[in-house]
C-alpha cells in the first residue's frame, strides 16, 4: 500500500538521514527502484515529473503500475507515489487518481500567489491524508523543457510556506537539475542554514540530486536535508550500461535481442546507482 511522505520525512529529519525520491519512467525504472528499496529496508519516494507521467499513459496507469508491482513484489518497505514539480492542476489529477504524495511547485509566481494556492492544496491534502511538498526559490538547469537559472530562496519567504502546513519544503540553495556545470559555485549552506533555523522541524528538500559531491550532501542533511531527489543520474547509468552491451554486440548474438535481455544491464545499473545513494543518505535499515 502507497504511504504518505509524511511520517519517513519526520523520522529522517530527527535520525539526521534523508530518503531519496527517485524519479520512475517505465517499468524497468519502477521495478529496479522497488526491489533496491525492499532489499536494503529503506523507504522510498517514487517521483514522477507531468512529462513521464505523460509518458506512462496518465497517471491512473502509474498508480496501477506501482500498486501492482508493491503486491506481486512482496514490497513492504514504506512507498510514496509522488508528483514531481506539479502545476496546480497536475497535483489535482493525482490525487484524484491515488497519488499518496504531490509536489505543488508555485515557485514561479509571485510569492502571495504561492502562498494562496499552496494553501488549498494544503487543505485537500490534510483531509485526504496525503503528504504535500511546496518550493520557493527556483531550482536551476532543465526541466521538461524549461530551463530555470536557479536563485537562493527568501528565507522569510520559506517560512510564511512553511506555515501554511505543508509537510516538506523545496529550497532553492544553488542546486540544478541535471548535471552540474563545470563552473558551478556550489550550494549556498549559509541560506541553507538560515532557512532551517526559520523553519525549525520542516524536513527540507533538496532537488537536483544528480552530481552533488558526497561531503556537500552529508552537510546539507546535517543542515536539516530530509529528501533528496535523483532523476539524471539514474538515466545516465541505465544509457551507459544499455550503450556497452549494444557495443559489445550482444544483441546480435542469440536472442539477444530479446528486451528482458537488453533492458537487463540498464536496470542493474538503476539498482546499483539506487543502492549507491540510499547509503549515501542514510536510509538504508530505516523503514
Ligand atoms: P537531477 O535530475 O539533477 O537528479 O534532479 C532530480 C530532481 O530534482 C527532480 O525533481
Amino acid at each position: 500500500m502507497l504511504v504518505s511522505a509524511k511520517d519517513m520525512l519526520q523520522k529522517a529529519k530527527a535520525g539526521k538521514y534523508a530518503v531519496g525520491q527517485f524519479n520512475i519512467n517505465n517499468l524497468e525504472w519502477t521495478k529496479a527502484i522497488l526491489l533496491t528499496a525492499q532489499e536494503l529496508n529503506s523507504p522510498v519516494i517514487l517521483g514522477v515529473s507531468e512529462g513521464a507521467g505523460k509518458y506512462m499513459c496518465g497517471y491512473k496507469t502509474i498508480v496501477g503500475m506501482v500498486n501492482g508491482m508493491i503486491d506481486e513484489l512482496g514490497i513492504t518497505v514504506p512507498v510514496a507515489l509522488h508528483l514531481d514539480h506539479g502545476s496546480y492542476e497536475g497535483a489535482k489529477k493525482c490525487i484524484e487518481a491515488g497519488f499518496s504524495s504531490v509536489m505543488f511547485d508555485g515557485s514561479h509566481y509571485p510569492i502571495e500567489e504561492n502562498i494562496a494556492k499552496t494553501k488549498e492544496l494544503v487543505a485537500t491534502c490534510d483531509e485526504l491524508g496525503l503528504s504535500l511538498e511546496a518550493e520557493v526559490g527556483s531550482i536551476g538547469g532543465e526541466e521538461d523543457g524549461v530551463v530555470g537559472a536557479g536563485e537562493c530562496a527568501d528565507p522569510n519567504e520559506c517560512k510564511m510556506i512553511a506555515d501554511l502546513g505543508i509537510t516538506m519544503l523545496a529550497a532553492g540553495i544553488g542546486n540544478i537539475h541535471g548535471k552540474y556545470p563545470e563552473n558551478w559555485a556550489g550550494l549556498s549552506f549559509d541560506t541553507l542554514d538560515a532557512i532551517q533555523q526559520l523553519t525549525g522541524d520542516m524536513p527540507l528538500v533538496l532537488h537536483g540530486g544528480t552530481g552533488i559531491p558526497a561531503d556537500m550532501i552529508q552537510k546539507a542533511i546535517s543542515l536539516g536535508v530530509s529528501k533528496i531527489n535523483v532523476n539524471t543520474e539514474c538515466q545516465l547509468a541505465f544509457a551507459a550500461a544499455t550503450r556497452e552491451y549494444v557495443e559489445a554486440g550482444k544483441d546480435l548474438s542469440g536472442k539477444g535481442f530479446d528486451p528482458r535481455k537488453l533492458l537487463a544491464p540498464g536496470f542493474e545499473a538503476i539498482k546499483a546507482t539506487v543502492k549507491e545513494k540510499m547509503e549515501l543518505f542514510g536510509s538504508v535499515n530505516k523503514a
